[in-house]
């Protein structure tokens, strides 16, 4: 399955609307069911509403009426696999997304548990 969501992810990296920053990212969730979601980084000219690939991966797949989600791949072409932002680690505290595999271009892969990538985050529960 982590073959099957880098790939997906991959595929959503070549959407990536990134006219800015020339930075391309690609994101891939799995749901409860086995269904794959992809989302893409879309920046915008008042650079503050970009929306990053993670985010629009997890929208989709939470749209689409899954709460439950099971991974998470993202991917970029940096040196390392790729580190989400702090906003993006919030939202898939939200979701509570248990696995979050990292990824570079190069196949790359780094998996970390959500506790590792957001250690005491602010929660529903809260
Ligand atoms: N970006 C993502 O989509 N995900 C990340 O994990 C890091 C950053 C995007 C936002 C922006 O479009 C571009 O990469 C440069 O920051």
């Amino acid at each position: 399955m982590e073959e099957k969501l880098l790939q997906a992810a991959l595929a959503a990296r070549e959407k990536a609307y990134a006219p800015y920053s020339h930075f391309q990212v690609g994101a891939a969730v799995l749901v409860g069911d086995g269904k794959l979601y992809t989302g893409c980084n879309v920046e915008n000219a008042s650079y503050g509403l970009t929306c990053c690939a993670e985010r629009n991966a997890i929208f989709n797949a939470v749209g689409a009426g899954n709460h439950q989600l099971e991974a998470l791949c993202v991917v970029g072409d940096t040196a390392e696999p790729i580190s989400p932002c702090g906003a993006c680690r919030q939202v898939m505290a939200e979701f509570k997304i248990p696995v979050i595999y990292l990824a570079n271009v190069q196949g790359r892969v780094k998996k970390l548990t959500l506790a590792e990538l957001l250690p005491y985050s602010f929660t529903l529960e809260e």
